[in-house]
């Protein structure tokens, strides 16, 4: 199992916290934001890990985080976005990289409690496809929002104004390398990106798409400054509890 975490895009809700420098290195609480979803991968088992970024920033992760070493990492790889194309864009840069491999993807952005060790080992036993992780939010149309069907995923809407549940799509997704394929045949949406909710279809329209619900806090922390903050609160509370 490989890991990616994305770190690409603009920022733009952060300004002007981002105006010279990537969202993904700001603090959250005592530590450059990107720190958190790399511990994740690292907390699972994963070992070998590809970050994308892109912009003027790029050289400060290298900085950053040299080759992986604190975090335990066998290696890590760099990708460049040249244009904040997606998501889905950003996942294809990695093709090379994940090969015929299976690989958990986390948006740079998306801090949380819970270990991915539980959902990692169900997508092993898998035959296939892709996972999904769902929590109840009460803001659902500022996200990915599943429709259920008992405990089913039926459909997937990005942003909705009409959301059909309160479970939003949070930002951690596994797949097998099909999921270059799909990236092909993707074509932008109205925002012009190629959207990662549009491989998730993909994968429901093949029936091979199962979901998780995230137990514990999470936090867009890119979403907005108050949700910089809530990631703030909460990653210090989790430090005082002393665990991670
Ligand atoms: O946080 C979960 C949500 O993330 C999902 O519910 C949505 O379905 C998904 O589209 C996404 O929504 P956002 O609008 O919040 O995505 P955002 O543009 O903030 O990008 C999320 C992360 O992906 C961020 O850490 C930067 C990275 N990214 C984004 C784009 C657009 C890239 O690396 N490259 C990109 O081109």
């Amino acid at each position: 199992m490989k890991g990616v975490v994305l770190a690409g895009g603009l920022g733009t809700r952060l300004r002007p916290l981002t105006s010279i420098t990537n969202k993904h290195l700001l603090p959250v609480y005592d530590q450059p934001m990107i720190f958190y979803p790399l511990q994740k991968l690292a907390d699972a088992g994963i070992r070998e890990v590809m970050l994308v970024t892109g912009g003027n920033s790029a050289g400060d992760f290298l900085r950053l985080l040299g080759d992986g070493s604190d975090f335990g990492f066998r290696t890590l790889n760099y990708a460049y976005q040249v244009k904040e194309g997606g998501i889905a864009e950003a996942i294809g840069l990695t093709r090379t990289f994940v090969g015929g491999d299976r690989f958990v993807v986390i948006l740079g952005d998306n801090i949380f409690e819970s270990s991915l060790a539980g959902t990692v080992k169900a997508f092993e036993r898998q035959p296939g496809g892709a996972r999904i992780l769902l929590k109840e939010v009460d803001n659902p149309g500022d996200y990915g929002v599943a429709e259920l069907r008992g405990d089913r995923v039926v459909s997937i809407e990005e942003k909705p104004k009409n959301p059909k549940s309160n479970y939003a799509v949070i930002g951690v997704y596994m797949y097998d390398s099909t999921v270059f394929n799909i990236i092909n045949d993707l074509e932008p949406s109205a925002r012009g990106e190629l959207e990662v909710t549009d491989i998730n279809n993909a994968y429901l329209r093949a029936a091979t798409l199962h979901a998780d619900i995230l137990e514990g806090w999470w936090a867009d922390s890119g979403c907005s400054i108050d949700g910089l903050l809530q990631a703030g609160i909460m990653a210090k509370k989790l430090r005082m509890d002393g665990s991670r």
